[in-house]
């Protein structure tokens, strides 16, 4: 297997600090609640959380799924939840990437049950081309064709997170 650079370090840097101003102009004043869903997220959530100037907290939660990009019935389970109540909050969830919309479209009904004040999307990357369920990405740092990435917190079995760029991971013949 090859890497092949999709998205350079410099790129991903520069949007995040572009991210991160537009996401300081959208939210009114208070405390914005950033959710970090684990793990591929974990790299994205350090760089855009500091590209934010305003108050924000950092919580972390931790989801899984089965038959993902497979079927719309994929079946989605919590498997670290948060710490504290989102109630009355701005959630902006973090992820590294949206592909059927399965694990995003769960989420996101599963917070607004919690009665926060909003919930929000930001994804650094986006496929389009796959989603089988709708969901709202108020932020998308790039939009992607549908190639198998890894690296900058995207793995392939646990691999290749620590990469500083965004790779597509080719089979080599
Ligand atoms: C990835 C990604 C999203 C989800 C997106 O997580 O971080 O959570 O898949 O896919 P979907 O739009 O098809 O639901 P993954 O399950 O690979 O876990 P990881 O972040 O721990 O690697």
């Amino acid at each position: 297997m090859a890497l092949r650079v999709l998205i350079p370090e410099e790129k991903i840097q520069a949007r995040i600090r572009e991210m991160g101003a537009q996401i300081d102009r959208d939210y009114p004043d208070g405390t914005l609640h950033l959710v970090c869903i684990l793990k591929g997220a974990c790299i994205f959530l350090s760089d855009l959380a500091r590209a934010i100037q305003r108050d924000a907290t950092i919580e972390f939660m931790g989801i899984s799924s089965y038959g993902r990009g497979k079927t719309t019935s994929g079946e989605v389970k919590v498997t670290k939840d948060l710490d504290t109540s989102v109630e009355g909050a701005d959630v902006l969830i973090v992820e590294d990437i949206v592909d059927s919309g399965v694990t995003l479209n769960y989420l996101t009904h599963l917070l607004q049950q919690r009665r926060p004040r909003s919930v929000r999307i930001a994804a650094l990357l986006d496929k389009p081309d796959r989603r089988l369920r709708p969901v709202d990405v108020a932020y998308v740092g790039f939009q992607i064709p549908d190639e198998f990435v890894v690296g900058y917190g995207l793995d392939y079995a646990e691999k290749y997170r620590n990469l500083r760029d965004v790779c597509v991971l080719e089979q080599t013949p």
